[in-house]
C-alpha cells in the first residue's frame, strides 16, 4: 500500500528536480539572450547616433564654410596687404596664429563635406581602377618626394560598393603612405582575393606606427601630424565607408620598417561566381558543386 505513494512521491520529486534543472537552464538561456539583445540594442543605438551625428556634422560644416572663408580671407589681407607695415610684431604673430587655426578648420570642413557630398549609388566596379584613380588624384603629392610606386596585382576583381567613396578611401590611405615616407621610398599597391573578398592594400616603407598609438588610429581627430598637416579624420572616414559597405580595414605595421594598410571589400556577384568556377576547375569539380559548397 505504501509503495504506490512512495513511487509517486519519488516521481514527483524527480520531476521537481528535473523541472528545477530545466528552469535553471532556461533561466540561463534567457539571461544570455537578454545579454545578446542588450548588446545588439546598444550597437543599434550607437549606429543611429553615428548616422545623425554624420548628418549634423555635414550641416554644421556647410554653415561654417562661409564665415571661415571670410575670416581666413581678411586675415590673409591684413598679413599681406598694403597696410602690413602698420602692424606690430605681436599683431603679426596673432594673425599668423589665426590663419593657421582657420586653415585647420577649413581642412576639417573640406573633409566632412567631401565625405557627405559623395553619391551613394552602389554598383559593381573594378577595385584596381579605383586604386589607380586615387594615384592620379594624388600625382602632385606623389611627385613631391622621390617615390617609387610599384604594383603587385595578383587579381583584378570587380567589387560591389560606392565607387567614389572607395576611391576617396584609397586617396586617404595612399596619402598616409606618402606622409609616412620622409624623403624617398617605395609604395606598393596590390590586390588579391581571399575568402571570397577582394583584398586591396597600400604598403609603404615609411616610418611605421608606434605600438602605443595603434588603438587610437580610427578615432576621429586623432593625428600625429603637425597642425595644418592633418585633420585626423582620414582613417575614421575610411573605417566608416567600409563599415557601411560590408568591408573591413586594418593596418599592419612595424616601426621603422613600414606599414601595410589593407581593405577587404565584398566581391561583385559575377566575380564571386568566377572565383567559385576557377576554384572548381582547380579542384576538378563543376562550378555548381563548388558554388553550393560553403
Ligand atoms: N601609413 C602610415 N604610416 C605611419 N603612420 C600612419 C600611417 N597611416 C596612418 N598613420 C598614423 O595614423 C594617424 C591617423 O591617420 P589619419 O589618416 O586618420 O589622419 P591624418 O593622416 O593624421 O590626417 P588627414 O588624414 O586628415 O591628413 C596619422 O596621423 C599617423 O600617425
Ligand atoms: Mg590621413
Amino acid at each position: 500500500m505504501l509503495v504506490v505513494p512512495f513511487v509517486l512521491a519519488r516521481w514527483g520529486f524527480e520531476r521537481i528536480v528535473a523541472d528545477a534543472a530545466e528552469k535553471a537552464q532556461m533561466a540561463e538561456e534567457l539571461q544570455s539572450s537578454i545579454k545578446e539583445l542588450k548588446f545588439v540594442q546598444a550597437q543599434l543605438v550607437q549606429s543611429a547616433k553615428l548616422a545623425s551625428v554624420g548628418t549634423l556634422a555635414a550641416g554644421v560644416a556647410h554653415e561654417i564654410n562661409n564665415p571661415i572663408f571670410a575670416i581666413s580671407g581678411r586675415t590673409e589681407l591684413l598679413l599681406r596687404g598694403k597696410n602690413r607695415h602698420l602692424l606690430t610684431d605681436s599683431a603679426v604673430d596673432d594673425l599668423e596664429t589665426i590663419k593657421e587655426m582657420t586653415d585647420r578648420i577649413t581642412a576639417i570642413v573640406r573633409r566632412i563635406l567631401e565625405y557627405s557630398r559623395t553619391s551613394d549609388e552602389t554598383a559593381d566596379f573594378p577595385v584596381n581602377t579605383a586604386l589607380e584613380s586615387a594615384v592620379s588624384l594624388l600625382s602632385a603629392k606623389l611627385t613631391s618626394k622621390s617615390l617609387e610606386v610599384e604594383r603587385e596585382f595578383t587579381a583584378s576583381p570587380s567589387v560591389r560598393g560606392i565607387e567614389n567613396q572607395i576611391q576617396q578611401m584609397f586617396v586617404n590611405l595612399i596619402g598616409n603612405a606618402v606622409d609616412a615616407i620622409p624623403e624617398w621610398g617605395k609604395i606598393t599597391l596590390g590586390c588579391k582575393i581571399e575568402d571570397d573578398m577582394a583584398v586591396a592594400y597600400v604598403k609603404d616603407n615609411g616610418v611605421g606606427i608606434p605600438k602605443d598609438i595603434r588603438e587610437k588610429l580610427f578615432e576621429p581627430f586623432f593625428t600625429t601630424k603637425e597642425p595644418g598637416k592633418g585633420t585626423g579624420l582620414g582613417l575614421f572616414i575610411c573605417h566608416k565607408i567600409l563599415a557601411d559597405q560590408g568591408g573591413e580595414i586594418g593596418l599592419d605595421s612595424k616601426q621603422g620598417e613600414g606599414t601595410t594598410a589593407w581593405v577587404k571589400l565584398p566581391l561583385s556577384a559575377t566575380t564571386s561566381g568566377d572565383t567559385a568556377a576557377s576554384e572548381a576547375a582547380h579542384w576538378g569539380l563543376n562550378s555548381d558543386t563548388a558554388q553550393s559548397t560553403p
